[in-house]
């Protein structure tokens, strides 16, 4: 579909080369303006979803995942997506980043631009529930825009989101709670509008269903 393509060949020589600037990144969750908190924490209220495994091994988790994954094709999409996939809030800080730049040798202007080009890819921390609103014409012809007003206003979310444009948000509610995001299309469009709650494509919404539907999240028992 025209995208582009990444593929990297990782060079084993870089892991010496770069490892006085290793030495200079801390820990992963140290530097991340993130809630990544111990699993047991009971002092802050965002450790309710710790990480998986605490948070002494995140480069050890980093190390694995480019060891396993090298040389495959598309292995940094797959490398930077597992990461991802690893952290409790799905989301690659730039400390992060750049540790995965030095791992494996490549430019991080590279790593740059596939997370900046692919929607997947969070670069801040994500609520414990998303909720994706389809922005495309078909959509937007069957009232994707009031679904996403009528939302956003229902979970206090403000319009002036610093920096971003009324078809391009990504918006979390400041409990962690709920994120909301618009989609330029999910291929859906015969079931316009679209709205995707969890990973679970919804067709030809409406705010009454959809109101219903978040209701049934907010309500739903933690993890
Ligand atoms: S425009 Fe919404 S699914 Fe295609």
């Amino acid at each position: 579909m025209g995208e582009k393509t990444h593929n990297v060949q990782f060079s084993r020589a870089s892991e010496g080369t770069h490892s006085q600037s290793l030495a200079r990144i801390p820990s992963w969750p140290l530097n991340c303006p993130s809630r990544y908190v111990d699993a047991n924490s009971k002092t802050q209220a965002d450790g309710r979803r710790g990480a998986p495994n605490g948070r002494a091994n995140d480069h050890d988790f980093i190390d694995r995942v480019i060891a396993r994954r090298s040389g495959r094709p598309g292995a940094l999409l797959g490398i930077l997506e597992e990461i991802q996939d690893h952290h409790p809030q799905k989301y690659i800080c730039r400390d992060t980043l750049r540790y995965v730049a030095l791992k494996t040798g490549t430019p991080l202007s590279q790593i740059f631009s596939v997370v900046t080009f692919y929607a997947l890819f969070n670069q801040a921390p994500q609520g414990e529930h998303t909720i994706s609103i389809c922005r495309g014409t078909a959509c937007h012809t069957r009232g994707s825009g009031g679904l996403l007003e009528s939302l956003r206003l229902d979970l206090g979310l403000h319009e002036d989101a610093e920096g971003q444009q009324a078809d391009k948000l990504t918006l979390t509610t400041p409990d962690g709670k709920f994120t909301i995001r618009t989609v330029a299309c999910f291929g859906q469009c015969a079931m316009a509008p679209v709205v995707e709650l969890d990973h679970r494509i919804c067709g030809h919404m409406n705010e009454r269903v959809l109101n219903r539907e978040v209701e049934a999240l907010n309500n739903a028992e933690k993890f």
